[in-house]
């Protein structure tokens, strides 16, 4: 098998100062390695045709560069770089190891990874590897090493985009072994692992712990303890391998930031703990024709809260038609611009797409691209392209760098999403992001800005934090939101929330566990409700709302109730409740109500703390139009409007009169807008 020693993980590299931007990205994935250079000229003539200022290669360039053990054929890129450079197209430089080739997985069969059923995959596709083959780590940092060493210090060089999607997960022998080191480091013996992980449990307690096995499909799968912390201990692995190759990059390339590009919704790994390793975050949007825009919203939010509201690139979106969805619809004119704009009101210092030209063969030859196959710059795609780039180019760099003034923070976890999946009971319908999202929609409704951010997060910078659904609860992190409350914020905090601690043990004083003091109530029971017999409540002294997913039945132990359930047994008693607690208030909902009622409850306390929209009156703006702002370190604001809906729309601008930077034009009151309109507001004067 040929795995020799264990390959080192990674210590943890030196960290860079928030990088910034000579340039305003604008480009993407480019495979000049499925082309005869015949094509090339053409790329380059045409990518500076589209404004293109950025070029990511070579991603899947492996076997061409490194076509066997110890053989590297660079010479191909030395020119293509070389041609970049020279037209002043700068490199996303990505370390190719975003795909493993054959030669390696046929000669190395550690490189292969195994599946939940203990069965080792055969070579295909991409993200095959095991993130503890010490084979993979070895040549993909041998790679690394080499990439960097070649093109480190050449002038193109813009930033390092490490491997592609990280996606791996595995099960093999090499996995389980590190798994019960990690677990020996966690818990330190096997008593306490036994204790933290309930095994008296049908009798599953371990009496050695070679007996500790990664969670098989077809093994253990009631220990929800293990499945967690297996989670943990993947989403850790494979950053690992990640790691290995960032302390080459840094080692050779101090100055050059590091970064590898996330994933829509991408439960398997904790990206919190993955955003302190990257030197910016850069993500995939790949919305589609069924997506609603404030779930685009809501992931670009939370792309720029793993670094606590740092901005991030958009490293990926396709020009039109994605080709991996039942259906590959095009974008209508005017769509690609105004989301490319949503993601910089969220955020966004680069706008990149994959793929520059639809490949001739293979899986994505109908994916959307820059150019089409046997097209040149006269189609549509390309048009629209080419005017947001020259958009970008103007003031792309004037935007770059702002911060979103949110007061707001939504706590986000991936460990507790892992807890909540794995739980057996209250409800198998329960989707941790989508009850995340509801209460995002709602401050999305109102044109107010929220932070998405890790309990764990340094809460001091704002006013209000939202916990919704949080049931796992750390410690540490129970005790920064309980300081945060005293010293006079604002807590909303949910159903289902402060239940268990980290090991998934069940708080022994019941919940709300550490926060029942502060929230000043105890939950006795907890019904889950089905979508065909909803429950109700009452907000205040409002209409009957929908009351979903789970209802509480809690007692008042300080609290002062603010809302009720209107049907089922308990009708009657409190739904909702507030609670002040040192010189700050804890809100609870006991239930779910649906989105727009959630707006209406968000509303109602958004009011009471003055946080509102910045349009005039603090309105909530018209529907489909999406307000944000960004604000530079010298304090210039930038109000971005984007209208997503069809209904023309009328926007009724904040006092004064404004710069519209994308066409130049000065306006005030109320500004009318059509579908896919954007502006970025600058006020004048
Ligand atoms: C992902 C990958 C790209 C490409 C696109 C297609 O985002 O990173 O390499 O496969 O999907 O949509
Ligand atoms: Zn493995």
């Amino acid at each position: 098998m040929g795995v020799g020693k264990m390959y080192p993980i990674a210590q943890s590299v030196s960290k860079m100062q928030e990088p910034t931007w000579p340039i305003f990205p604008y480009g993407g994935d480019y495979n000049p390695d499925q082309w005869p250079r015949e094509v090339w000229a053409d790329d380059l003539r045409l990518m500076k045709k589209a404004n293109v200022t950025i070029a990511t290669l070579p991603v899947f360039g492996w076997v061409a560069v490194n076509p066997e053990e110890d053989v590297y054929t660079f010479e191909w890129l030395d020119d293509i770089l070389g041609r970049l450079e020279s037209e002043g197209i700068r490199w996303c430089l990505a370390t190719a190891t975003g795909s493993v080739p054959a030669w390696m997985t046929h000669k190395y069969s550690d490189v292969l990874a195994t599946d939940s059923n203990g069965v080792r995959r055969k070579h295909g596709g991409r993200h095959t590897f095991c993130p503890h083959s010490p084979n993979f780590r070895r040549l993909s940092v041998n790679l690394a090493r080499k990439m960097a060493e070649r093109y480190g210090h050449r002038e193109g060089l813009l930033v390092w985009h490490i491997s592609n999607e990280y996606g791996p997960y595995c099960y093999c022998d090499l996995c389980a072994e590190a798994f019960r080191t990690w677990l020996k480091a966690r818990y330190g013996s096997l008593e306490e692992l036994n204790r933290c992980w309930y095994t008296a449990f049908w009798s599953h307690t371990y009496t050695d712990w070679e007996q500790v096995e990664p969670p098989y499909t077809n093994g253990e799968q009631c220990c929800q303890a293990l499945k967690i912390d297996y989670s943990r201990f993947m989403s850790e692995s494979v950053l690992e391998c990640y790691k290995l190759e960032k302390e080459v990059l840094r080692e050779i390339t101090p100055e050059i930031p590091i970064t590898t590009n996330m994933m829509w919704d991408y439960r398997p790994y904790d990206y919190h703990r993955w955003a302190k390793e990257v030197d910016f975050v850069s993500w995939d949007a790949y919305p589609q024709y069924t997506t609603d825009p404030a779930d685009t919203a809501y992931m670009h939010t939370q792309m720029r809260g793993l670094k606590e509201g740092q901005p991030f690139w958009l490293m990926e979106q396709s020009p039109s038609q994605t080709n991996w969805t039942a259906y590959s619809r095009l974008k209508p004119p005017g769509l690609l611009r105004s989301i490319s704009f949503q993601a910089v009101a969220h955020g966004a210092d680069a706008v990149m797409y994959f793929q520059w030209r639809r490949g001739r063969g293979g899986f994505e030859k109908l994916h959307g691209a820059f150019v089409e196959h046997g097209g040149d710059e006269n189609n549509r795609v390309f048009e629209e392209t080419a005017k947001i780039g020259s958009e970008l180019a103007q003031i792309g760099t004037r935007l770059q760098g702002a911060r979103v003034p949110a007061k707001v923070a939504i706590l986000m976890d991936w460990e507790n999403w892992w807890g909540i999946s794995v739980s057996s009971g209250p409800s198998r319908d329960i989707d941790y992001p989508g009850v995340i999202k509801r209460f995002y929609k709602a401050f999305h409704n109102l044109g107010i800005q929220v932070e998405i951010v890790n309990p764990s997060a340094d809460l001091s910078r704002f006013e209000w934090v939202v916990a919704p659904m949080l049931m796992m609860l750390r410690e540490n992190d129970a005790e920064s939101v309980k300081s945060f409350v005293a010293n006079g914020g604002t807590l909303l905090t949910t159903a289902y929330s402060a239940f268990t601690d980290e090991t998934d043990l069940v708080f022994l004083n019941g919940a709300p566990g550490p926060w029942a003091e502060m929230l000043g109530i105890w939950v006795e029971e907890t019904d889950a409700i089905p979508p065909d017999d909803l429950n109700g409540m009452i907000w205040k002294g409002s209409k009957p709302m929908d009351a979903t997913i789970l209802a509480e039945r809690i007692h008042l132990r300080g609290a002062r109730a603010l809302g009720h359930y209107t049907k089922n047994f308990f009708a009657g008693e409190p739904a909702a409740t507030v609670n002040e607690f040192g010189q700050g208030k804890a809100y609870y909902l006991a239930t779910f109500p649906k989105a727009e009622d959630l707006t209406g409850i968000i509303a109602d306390l958004a009011k009471e703390l003055g946080i509102a929209s910045p349009l005039a009156g603090g309105v909530r703006p018209p529907a489909g139009v999406e307000v944000t702002e960004r604000v530079k370190a010298d304090g210039e604001r930038h109000l971005y409007l984007v209208h997503h809906g069809k209904t023309p729309a009328s926007v009724p601008l904040p006092e004064g009169s404004h710069r519209d930077l994308l066409s130049g034009e000065v306006i005030e009151g109320n500004l009318p807008m059509a579908q896919y309109d954007v502006r970025i507001l600058v006020k004048e004067g």
